[in-house]
């Protein structure tokens, strides 16, 4: 079977749905690696700034890594911007979105309202308002967003910082990705993992 013989899906039988199931698994093997590919295509993206998406990416997660942070956030802090290439006006959620089924209920929450926190750095500029996190004070997650924003999002557009490479941090992209979805051990709902770890910070700033 190479095509399904349906041209309306309620006409498509166990065959077709069985053979584009099958297809929808492989595919799925490569998002990871779909991912790192639109991350160079950031580069290319909103310019102005002293760094470039793909260059703002990377320092945060660069100063992830160097903090001690866990996979998740290291991977959360990599991807925050990807929704810039298509959604400009809900990058943060469009982010998020990818990440759901593969990270840590608490990263994804960070990354899904990181536009609303990043706004007390320059929203009064803009005339926009700067507290609009206010909006999520309810949230158990509202420290580490601002924890995040403040340490890895708004820090990272100095072109003078040494970034590690796109490639240093593929593997953990591939990694998250080839998590089962939306496992109860993957989402983690309610629990706060600290951004920083003091001990494996030292040890990733002294061997590098
Ligand atoms: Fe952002
Ligand atoms: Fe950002």
């Amino acid at each position: 079977m190479e095509k399904v013989k349906f041209t309306q899906m309620k006409d498509g039988d166990q065959e077709d749905y069985a053979f584009l199931d099958n297809l929808e698994r492989e595919y799925t093997k490569g998002t990871a690696d779909r991912l790192l590919k639109a991350m160079i295509e950031l580069d290319e993206g909103l310019t102005g700034y002293q760094v470039t998406r793909l260059g703002h990416s990377l320092q945060s997660a660069t100063r992830a890594w160097y903090d001690g942070a866990d996979e998740d956030w290291i991977v959360g802090a990599l991807l925050h911007d990807i929704g810039d290439i298509f959604a400009p006006h809900n990058h943060d959620e469009y982010a998020a979105t990818i990440l759901k089924p593969f990270l840590r209920e608490q990263v994804c929450w960070c990354v899904k309202t990181h536009g609303d926190f990043q706004l007390v750095y320059f929203g009064e500029h803009v005339g926009a308002n700067p507290n609009k996190r206010d909006l999520h004070r309810e949230s158990p997650y509202f420290d580490d967003c601002v924890e995040f924003c403040e340490r890895w999002d708004q820090a990272s557009f100095d072109p003078s910082y040494p970034n590690k490479s796109l490639e240093f941090f593929a593997e953990m992209v591939r990694n998250v990705f080839a998590r089962e979805p939306y496992q109860e051990s993957v989402i983690q709902v309610g629990i706060r993992k600290p951004l920083t770890n003091k001990a494996l910070s030292k040890l990733r700033t002294t061997s590098s």
